[in-house]
């Protein structure tokens, strides 16, 4: 390939309007891909995706330099999980992604699991002033299979050019399994009050948290643990931190914990406990799980450090470990959620996580002219490509209502609300290839209470295999892998008389390339 068309190829593959990003050479260096992975059916066109092959959790999300980084749990050399690397992009603005080299690599400690990375300003650890410091779990495949219990520790590395090269600590691990099979996922902060790094990490069914002057010696401070009846399946990928109650002065923190199995709607998913930490110990008065997002697709999802506004924005792995290695697509696997910016609110005398999208997520979109439209807008329209598009309105329900997301293969999309019990139900029964897992079937029909409301604000966000559903400026979220073999060109609301809709927008994405 000669430059001109290697370039062409690597933007187009790449990024749609990272014109910024283009201006320097070295930028468009990439790992895996081809041209033609942007045209791939099922895969999205503003999500983030690998180039190739097989992806899963958000690690090492920080901010540095103009840039968001964004680490993930990768796999080089096949579509299904394997011995896992750390896979880089960077954005200016979350929502257009540079794909970067392999930043770590599996060596003799084992496997590259999940983990943070922190900007060291002040060089506490000695690798450099402003270095960028991995922590992640390192997974040892042979004692594994020797039957030991030993075989995940914590590794640290770092990287002096902004997260392109990585050297790992020669003295890792830095903290060794203390005989706890599952033991991974390092998420550390800097605490402010405290002046020193501190961590959360997951031991099987509870999450241990530590604290270090120099992010190379770490000592335990703390435990939390929560009776769940039944347990949930096993703890993964922590995340802590503090935000102000909207509209208050008031402050909390925020413990996230993922869990493979035992999510609301089957399988894997996110939940978060609303308390206090006093530096040393994470207490909450919370009874009840409550979940980042009710749809089966949302895992693994962790905040970035070192965000310049001090928002607390959240990317999650749009997938179900269910059937994450089985779904129907070819040459990659998986995406990652649109960004969203956390935020909590308080309601009688519960706190709750609201993650709409971030703002900026605005700029991509432009309203479709209504000639694009035909039918009687908004009840019942057609327009040839909802698969990526963002629909948006308020409506006044009397008792309830269903939206319908078709094609002409008859494939369908279903969310219906019904204020008489309160539920918000989500139904890809019929979305298309559901065949491939079993499990995807089983839960293909997704319930969500959100209460007895007259009124409701919806958008839904639509890329190729996804939808995001936001309601109420995402006081609830619900997010969905769907595999339509065409994309959905109608779009019905049902029944009319029992609905009022004001404020209606369909908008597309706008590419600028
Ligand atoms: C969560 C997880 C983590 C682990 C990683 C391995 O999806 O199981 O706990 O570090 O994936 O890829």
């Amino acid at each position: 390939m000669n430059i001109k068309v290697s370039f062409i190829a690597i933007i187009i593959l790449m990024c749609f309007g990272c014109k910024e990003e283009s201006k320097n050479n070295s930028d468009l260096l990439i790992s895996q891909g081809s041209s033609s992975d942007k045209e791939e059916k099922f895969r999205p066109q503003f999500h983030f995706t690998p180039a190739t092959h097989w992806m899963n959790d958000p690690n090492g999300l920080v901010y540095y330099k103009d840039y968001y980084h964004l680490f993930y749990q990768y796999y080089p050399d096949s579509t299904v999980w394997g011995p896992m690397h750390w896979g880089h992009a960077r954005s200016k603005d979350l929502l257009h992604w540079v794909h970067r080299p392999i930043a770590l690599y599996p060596d003799s400690l084992g496997y590259i699991f999940s983990g943070s990375a922190v900007i060291d300003k002040n060089n506490t650890a000695g690798f450099g002033k402003e270095a960028m410091v991995a922590m992640y779990t390192y997974h040892d495949p042979i004692k594994e299979k020797q039957g030991s219990n030993l075989f995940q520790t914590q590794g640290i590395a770092y990287s002096n050019d902004e997260g392109e090269t990585w050297t790992k600590y020669e003295q890792n691990p830095v903290i060794e399994n203390p005989g706890i099979r599952d033991f991974r996922d390092p998420k550390i902060f800097w605490n402010e009050e405290k002046s020193i790094w501190q961590m959360v990490l997951v031991a099987k069914d509870h999450v241990q948290f530590y604290e270090s002057p120099n992010i190379k010696d770490w000592k335990k401070i703390s435990e939390f643990w929560f009776e769940d009846h039944p347990p949930l399946g096993v703890w993964e990928c922590p995340d802590l931190f503090k935000l102000k109650v909207e509209g208050t002065k008031e402050e909390k923190w925020v413990l996230i914990i993922s869990h493979g199995t035992g999510a609301p709607n089957a399988g894997s998913g996110t939940r978060y406990f609303v308390g206090d930490y006093d530096g040393t110990t994470f207490t909450t008065r919370q009874k009840e799980s409550q979940w980042v997002d009710y749809g089966t697709d949302n895992y693994a999802g962790v905040t970035f450090n070192n965000e310049p506004s001090n928002r607390r924005i959240f990317i999650g792995w749009m997938s179900n470990w269910d059937y994450a290695t089985t779904t129907p697509t070819e040459s990659w696997r998986s995406a990652m959620t649109l960004p969203r910016e956390l935020s909590l609110i308080k309601e009688g005398e519960s706190y709750y996580l609201k993650s709409p999208l971030i703002t900026k997520f605005n700029n991509l979109t432009q309203n479709i002219s209504k000639t694009e439209i035909t039918g009687n807008i908004p009840y019942q329209f057609s327009y040839n490509n909802l698969q990526s598009s963002v629909i948006s309105f308020d409506a006044i329900v009397e008792e309830k209502f269903l939206v319908i997301f078709s094609n002409d293969k008859k494939e369908s999309f279903k969310i219906s609300y019904n204020f008489h019990d309160g539920l918000l139900k989500l139904d890809r029964t019929k979305s298309g290839q559901v065949d491939f897992n079993e499990k995807y079937k089983t839960s293909s029909i997704q319930k969500m209470r959100i209460g007895k409301q007259n009124k409701l604000s919806i958008k839904l966000v639509l890329d190729a295999s996804s939808i995001e559903i936001f309601i109420n400026g995402g006081r609830y979220v619900m997010t969905n892998q769907i595999f339509p073999n065409e994309g959905f060109t109608n779009f019905e609301i049902l029944p009319k008389e029992n609905v009022k809709i004001s404020n209606f927008k369909i908008q597309f994405i706008k590419r600028s390339i």
